[in-house]
């Protein structure tokens, strides 16, 4: 174990050479923010896909492009949210045909549901 690195060993991260020389701050999840955390990663890895005007064709019809409607899919299906986009359990992986999210964003959005799913 080099130096260091031993006290960010507990976020289940793992560092190539590169991130091994600069590793990433831990990863913070208190008080997660919607707007400046939570919708930028989904803009960038679901809308493509679940964005209102795309979604019926694209998505499944699972739309996720507000908070009134990311909300409203949780309250009904936060389950299969979880297992989508942790990889885990039977639920499609998501993002659909694309890389699993970076575990960091995961863990934002996970404890964003936890403190409430705040519009916030
Ligand atoms: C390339 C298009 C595409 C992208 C990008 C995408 N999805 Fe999906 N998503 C789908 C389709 C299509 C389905 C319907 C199930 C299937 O075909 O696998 C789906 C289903 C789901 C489901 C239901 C899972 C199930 O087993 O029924 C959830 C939850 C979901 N998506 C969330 C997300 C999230 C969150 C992201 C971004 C991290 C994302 N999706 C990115 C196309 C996409």
């Amino acid at each position: 174990m080099v130096g260091g690195l031993s006290i960010l060993g507990g976020f289940g991260c793992r560092f190539d050479k590169e991130e091994l020389k600069y590793p990433p701050p831990p990863c913070d999840t208190v008080a997660v923010s919607y707007s400046l955390e939570v919708k930028p990663i989904l803009e960038a890895s679901c809308y493509g896909c679940h964005a209102a005007d795309v979604a019926e064709t694209a998505g499944a019809g699972i739309v996720l492009d507000s908070h009134a409607a990311l909300t409203g899919f949780l309250s009904g299906f936060e389950n299969l949210f979880t297992e989508a986009i942790t990889h885990t359990g039977s639920a499609s992986k998501m993002p659909k045909g694309g890389q699993k999210l970076e575990a960091c964003s995961i863990q934002k959005i996970l404890a964003w549901i936890r403190q409430g799913k705040l519009d916030n």
